[in-house]
């Protein structure tokens, strides 16, 4: 039962993998941009804090619309806190960590989950799969948009 769509059961499995990394990715990065929310102190603290919050909330959704694509391909997710700081290659900062340290990782786990799902897309365009193309387009649009909101911080 692991026919989707016409596309060779090897190729779904290949792009299932490359979805758990990119669930796990996007839970890391959401408790990086939460670790921020709460943490950081600066001047422009509330701008910050809020801009975190809208982010943090779009990446708890993306990683549910992520795993739940890997479910309609016939895969489990695996999931647990443990699982995703093991698979992701993401790493936060401390929480003692200064305003512009924090900005500046932040700038570039976004930037690394959208360099890989550019990869992730085009294994996807190349199975034919208009709708996940479609779903790594958004997000890779958003994870861009997020990136150059904090990288504007540090101008
Ligand atoms: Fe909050």
């Amino acid at each position: 039962m692991k026919d989707f769509f016409g596309i060779a059961p090897q190729e779904i499995k290949k792009v299932v993998e490359g979805l758990q990394q990119a669930v796990a990715d996007t839970y890391a990065l959401y408790f990086m941009t939460l670790n921020g929310h709460w943490n950081m102190e600066c001047k422009s603290f509330i701008s910050i804090h809020e801009m975190l919050e809208t982010q943090y909330e779009e990446h708890a959704k993306t990683g549910d619309a992520l795993a739940e694509r890997i479910r309609a391909m016939g895969y489990k997710v695996p999931t647990s806190l443990k699982i995703f700081a093991e698979k992701s290659t993401l790493r936060s900062f401390s929480e003692e960590a200064g305003w512009e340290e924090i900005i500046q990782k932040l700038v570039e786990a976004n930037e690394s989950v959208f360099l890989s799902l550019r990869k992730l897309s085009k294994q996807a365009e190349k199975n034919g799969d208009d709708g996940l193309v479609d779903l790594l387009g958004g997000i890779i649009r958003q994870n861009e948009t997020f990136a150059w909101k904090l990288r504007s911080h540090l101008n």
